[in-house]
């Protein structure tokens, strides 16, 4: 198991760890920084090198004119071909495939008209090469990735990180998916190959012109951006083809600020396997499953009983609580099923021609186009996974509260806005500890705006120990609750409003700075985010 590997090369992190944390004392200096992923560093042997290439450029999406995007162009340098899958009709970066234990070099080499830095979400990697804003590199410039793939298997992502334009730069194609495998997945036997299929679900807008639309006006921030059509892995108008088989589907929300619940058009449960941080225990069948920006779920679908020419549409359906409320929290506005609802919330009044939040549309559409030749069961034991223990959280009296608000056209936490380099005392955690900590959306009421948030921690994987919901929320929460699904490993937890969440999370092995922070991108870019430092 995974968590073999990472005691067993703990030793070798602590002692590395020491030249990452002498970086990353608050009071850093730009002339330090300079010398952070600058070159290649001679006692690092990749067994995968690879070059990313960042290009402004034109792609075929629709007919008509080309769509301008910002795309990844990526060239296995050393290791397995196969370790790196270029997505040409698409805006997508490219998929990585590595294994777990894999060393991995990376240059990033920015042609793109602005300054940016990439960030391996869900990866456990040293803070220096976890793409934090500070590192954001020029037009011309490169920046020289190494880490070691300590992850389990799961599926993971990159996108960009750079301060204050995230979202602009994530929505013009800096994103792609990780996929990592390890042996022991392998051996559980779920579909493979060409039956193991990524999903990236994004909304987007495109003007009359074939052309990304985004826009900065405060309203958008503040709900984050909402798109009037999906797009699966990049591409408009996607239909997946299948054989009448059992799949595995690997969704990610790449969406800016979306938020999805998704359930099968034809009254089937839908069948998790996997979230965050890879595969859960054992298969849930749940009614639909909440996907938040950044979450991953895994989804096993079997086709046998469908013959060839069926059709069968996820959908997302209705639920209240997913747009921006003016309202006071707490003052009464909430209970309702309003929210969220085609004529429900300040959000949906806003939001023009764009697929309303929490409202009911097709998001994946599935054909069935060949009969199959072969089938593979579903196991019913996945992997196992040790529940982390309360009572080994050095801090299990005084939990961590990040306390999360929008108000006067900012969105904070602990009151704070982002500002880098600016620790404060309660943003300082020990290395190699256990935190309890807690996200609280408004649970005792308050001012401000009522909006889900789907709080990111970068680092190490952690566990959801326990929700909790305000009364006067209960009846909005009640459309969501039967999909939050918090099982395994996660790395980005909903918390929906009025809601406090518990979670465990590790800090092992590395030093320095690692970001907490809303992925509604919108909402990231506001300044909802900050850092933790580990020392
Ligand atoms: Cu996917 Cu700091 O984010
Ligand atoms: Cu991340
Ligand atoms: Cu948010």
């Amino acid at each position: 198991m995974s968590r073999n590997i990472n005691t067993q090369r703990r030793h070798f992190l602590q002692y590395t760890g020491i030249a990452s944390a002498a970086a990353a004392f608050p009071g850093l200096t730009q002339a330090m920084n300079q010398s952070v992923g600058n070159r290649p560093s001679p006692d690092f042997h990749p067994d995968v090198e690879i070059e990313f290439k960042l290009e402004s450029v034109s792609i075929p999406i629709f007919p008509g004119p080309d769509t301008r995007v910002w795309k990844v162009y990526g060239k296995v340098l050393k290791g397995p071909q196969q370790s790196l899958e270029n997505l040409p009709g698409s805006y997508l970066a490219p998929t990585l495939h590595l294994q777990t234990g894999q060393k991995v070099r990376i240059y990033l080499r920015n042609n793109l008209p602005a300054e940016t830095i990439l960030h391996w979400h869900g990866l456990h990697v040293p803070s220096k090469m976890d793409g934090n804003p500070m590192y954001a590199i020029h037009h011309g410039g490169t920046f020289v990735y190494e880490f070691e793939i300590l992850n389990r298997a799961g599926t993971y992502w990159y996108h960009a990180h750079t301060h204050s334009v995230t979202a602009k730069q994530v929505y013009s194609g800096l994103a792609g998916l990780i996929i990592v495998n390890d042996p022991e997945e392998l051996a559980v036997g779920l579909p493979k190959g060409a039956y193991d299929v990524p999903l990236v679900i994004q909304d987007r807008s495109f003007d009359s012109n074939n052309q990304l639309q985004y826009s900065n006006h405060m309203m958008q921030r503040m709900r984050g951006f909402l798109g009037n059509r999906i797009m699966i892995n990049g591409e408009p108008d996607f239909v997946l083809p299948v054989e009448n088989r059992s799949y595995r589907l690997r969704l990610l929300n790449g969406s800016n600020s979306r938020i999805y619940k998704l359930a099968w058009d034809d009254g089937s449960p839908v069948t998790l396997v996997g979230t965050d941080g890879g595969l859960i225990p054992a298969p849930k069948n749940l009614p639909y499953i909440m996907l938040a920006p950044a979450e991953r779920r895994e989804l096993w679908v079997d086709f046998s009983d469908k013959p060839v020419g069926t059709e069968l549409t996820l959908r997302s359906i209705p639920f209240s609580g997913a747009s921006m409320h003016g309202g006071m929290m707490g003052g009464g506005m909430m209970g309702g099923g309003m929210m969220g609802s085609r004529r429900g919330g300040m959000g949906g009044r806003m939001s023009g021609n764009a697929l309303p939040a929490g409202g009911d549309y097709p998001v994946l559409k599935v054909k069935v186009v060949k009969q199959a030749r072969s089938n593979d069961p579903l196991p019913q034991h996945l992997t196992l996974i040790k529940p982390l223990r309360l009572q080994d959280a050095v801090n299990r009296e005084r939990p961590r509260t990040i306390t999360l608000s929008m108000r006067h056209m900012s969105a904070l936490l602990n009151g704070r806005s982002y500002k880098m380099n600016d620790i404060q005392p309660d943003e300082v955690i020990p290395v190699n500890s256990l935190q309890l900590m807690v996200f609280d959306n408004g649970y005792h009421g308050g001012h401000g705006m009522a909006m889900p948030h789907p709080m990111h921690l970068h680092g190490e994987q952690f566990q959801v120990i326990k929700r909790e919901v305000n009364p006067r929320f209960r009846g909005m929460h009640a459309s969501v609750s039967k999909g939050l699904a918090d099982f395994g490993w996660k790395d980005t937890v909903l918390v929906m409003p009025g809601e406090r969440v518990t979670i465990l999370k590790p800090f092992n092995d590395f030093k320095g700075l690692f970001m907490y922070h809303c992925h509604n991108l919108e909402h990231e870019d506001l300044g909802m985010m900050r850092d933790f430092l580990i020392k």
